[in-house]
């Protein structure tokens, strides 16, 4: 590789990590960074998107500026925008600040964006070079881009187990399988969702508070599925000053009654529960780019029928629960040939104290 690929390569990662300082904070808008250089190829100013309405990547680092930029270059993960939104089109900006050279990674899959901002900076006689740290881009913001494709919002399916693959005792307890370690992961991954689902019977058996302990502010948006509403009066998910929580409910099945039991700062949709990639696509339209679903077997099986699940996060418990109807992490998705599994790929398998953690993918 020659020095100046090597260069090129060096900037466009420290793009991408500034990008990531935004995790958790940007949706329903990518996670962007920015590296200006002047025209010696000298570090003149950088910047990250920190949060949704707050300025894009390219004009915070136009903001920051400390030399001239004209005859420079930019270093952006994303294709820039040329769209009058929230902020004004970064597209212009680059422009009139003078930058002759402009290095992005992928293209912005937002229709409005979409090869268009590209075009506008080649009009203006700017060298656009494309592609550089394409894989760790297309990671970085598989969500925003997931969602951007199909309307739904990228899910990612957690559970935890012991070593015999069992979610709980016959009696429904299921607190704690892991260790503390893997549980302040769990909340730590929990800051870098828009929201977190789980269903009916979860709540009513574990009450749980489904938050980040405060490492993301404001805390995801808490959603429980249910098709009956026959939710408890008193619930950690009704402290609205905790978190946001959405109930969303089947109105053809449920008891409306029981609506009274919830309290008025609760939000609450209705949609038909038979098929959960409602949610996803009603979470997706509130600006949800991903999704983490912390339900048990049923609904956990239901979501991924439906498609809802592009992820999973195992946890694994050294301990035995035994029993033939202790529950297992799935109901039944009715397979008859093994042909026809659901097949992953292992894509992290680390050990959190002495529990096992494995992430995977579909094929
Ligand atoms: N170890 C773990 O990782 C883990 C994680 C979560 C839960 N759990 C355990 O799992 C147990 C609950 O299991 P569960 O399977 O009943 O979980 P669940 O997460 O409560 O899901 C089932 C509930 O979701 C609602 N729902 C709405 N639409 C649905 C659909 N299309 N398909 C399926 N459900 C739909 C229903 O609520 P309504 O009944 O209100 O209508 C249904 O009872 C609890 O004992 C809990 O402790 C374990």
């Amino acid at each position: 590789m020659i020095d100046s690929d090597k260069r090129d390569l060096k900037w466009m990662k420290r793009a991408i990590f500034l990008a990531s300082l935004g995790k958790g904070r940007t949706s329903p808008n990518p996670m962007v960074g920015a590296v200006i250089l002047d025209k010696y190829g000298n570090l003149i100013s950088e910047g990250f998107h920190c949060k949704s309405g707050m300025p894009h990547a390219e004009a915070m680092a136009f903001k920051n500026l400390k030399k001239d930029a004209s005859g420079g270059s930019i270093y952006v993960n994303l294709e820039p925008c040329c769209h009058q939104g929230k902020t004004p089109p970064c597209v212009d900006q680059i422009i009139s600040f003078g930058i002759k050279k402009v290095y992005i990674s992928i293209e912005d899959p937002d229709k409005r964006v979409s090869g268009k901002g590209i075009k506008l900076l080649k009009d203006a006689g700017i060298k656009v070079h494309q592609g550089l740290c394409e894989r760790e881009s297309l990671e970085l913001n598989k969500s925003f881009i997931h969602r951007n494709i199909t309307g739904s919002a990228f899910g990612v399916l957690k559970w935890a187990m012991s070593l015999d693959g069992r979610v709980g005792l016959k009696n429904g307890k299921s607190k704690w399988l892991t260790n503390k370690y893997s549980r302040s992961l769990v909340h730590s991954y929990r800051s870098s969702f828009d929201a977190i689902v789980i269903g009916g019977n979860t709540l009513r058996k574990d009450n749980p508070l489904l938050t980040s302990r405060g490492l993301r502010q404001p805390e995801p948006l808490r959603v429980v599925f249910t098709k009956t509403l026959d939710l408890p009066k008193k619930s950690n998910l009704w402290d609205c000053n905790l978190a946001r929580t959405l109930v969303v409910y089947d109105a053809s099945k449920a008891n409306k009654n029981y609506l009274k039991r919830i309290p008025e700062c609760v939000e609450i949709e209705e949609i038909p529960s038979d098929n959960p990639k409602l949610i996803s696509n009603l979470l997706a339209k509130k600006g949800c780019n991903n999704v983490f679903w912390e339900c048990g077997p049923k609904l956990a099986t239901s979501a991924i029928k439906a498609g809802c699940i592009q992820e999973l996060m195992t946890f694994i418990a050294p301990k035995i629960l035994g029993g033939v109807c202790s529950m297992n992490p799935f109901a039944d998705f009715e397979f008859t040939d093994m042909n026809d599994v659901l097949n992953l790929k292992s894509s992290e398998i680390n050990l959190i104290g002495d529990d096992i953690f494995v992430k995977s993918d579909f094929y």
